[in-house]
């Protein structure tokens, strides 16, 4: 077999999500519940990592089996290094390996920079930015041994765009590309590709909390002059689990309001 047809082999055997094994970190609600369900739906056993919400999670784990899926709840605090080991473990202890890891994780604590306090910072960069880095690093090492791997961080148009209230926020997204790009040239050699989803303005409960004349402002903005849905990103992020030659991307998801 030549070179070029092996490439090709490898290439058939990822097409599909059928039995891989994937981590969806804050997927008790809004755009996370929305990716363990699509990728659920299509063959992947999936963990539905929460912090606090075990109802919601118990609930996307309900839906999934309901399909005929398969999936786990499993709590820990992504922000926290020993959390994140414990959840990776934990899947790995229940299903053999880890093939996809979706970092998607976030909070805001929106104000201007004036009144912003350590903690409402903190908080923002612990549980957006640090975080990927705690589950990253527990799954990282498994990942290159089985020469197989797909992470994807789940970032934003207000890390490569900024928005007004949001340092915080933005400082955390823009760096999770940074991350992105500077981890793929790592692993790309040994099978793990890391990409990044830029969501636009997306109809979920973090968006709900945008005062109503902010919101309009924002959506006359907006190309398509509509928001996104937590569809439209589940589809990016299958896209990519599924994706062999493409690393170090961020994929747009916003209307076209960030081009
Ligand atoms: N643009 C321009 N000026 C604004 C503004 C905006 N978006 N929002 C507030 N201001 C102005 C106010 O009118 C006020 O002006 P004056 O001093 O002249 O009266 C000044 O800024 C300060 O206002 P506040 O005292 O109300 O400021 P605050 O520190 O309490 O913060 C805010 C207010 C948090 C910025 C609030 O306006 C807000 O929530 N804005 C929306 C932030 C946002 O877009 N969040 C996105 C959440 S969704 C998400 O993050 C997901 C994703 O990835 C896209």
């Amino acid at each position: 077999m030549t070179t070029v047809e092996k490439n090709l082999v490898q290439t058939e055997e990822v097409s599909g999500l059928e039995g891989k094994v994937v981590v969806v970190t804050g997927s008790s609600k809004g755009i996370g519940a929305t990716i363990a369900k699509e990728l659920a739906k299509q063959g992947a056993k999936v963990v539905v990592n929460y912090n606090s919400s075990a109802a919601g999670a118990e609930k996307v784990v309900g839906e999934i089996e309901e399909l005929g899926g398969t999936a786990v709840a499993v709590k820990a605090n992504v922000s926290n290094l020993e959390d994140a080991k414990s959840l990776i473990e934990q899947t790995i202890a229940h299903f053999g390996k880890v093939d996809v890891l979706v970092n998607n994780a976030g909070i805001t604590r929106d104000k201007t920079f004036k009144k912003m306090d350590e903690k409402a910072w903190n908080e923002v960069i612990n549980t957006n930015l640090n975080s990927v880095y705690h589950t990253t690093s527990a799954v990282i090492n498994p990942m290159l041994e089985q020469k197989f791997g797909r992470i994807i961080n789940i970032s934003s148009i207000v890390g490569q765009a900024g928005a007004f209230g949001q340092t915080n926020y933005a400082a955390s997204k823009a760096g999770i590309i940074g991350f992105t790009k500077s981890l793929a040239l790592e692993t790309a050699k040994n099978g793990v590709t890391v990409n990044a989803v830029c969501p636009g303005y997306i109809l979920t409960e973090m968006t709900a909390e945008i005062p109503e004349n902010v919101m309009e402002a924002i959506v006359s903005k907006i190309p398509m002059k509509r928001m996104g849905t937590t569809q439209e990103i589940a589809e990016a992020v299958i896209f990519l689990a599924k994706a062999d030659y493409i690393t170090g991307q961020c994929i747009n998801v916003n209307g076209g309001v960030y081009m």
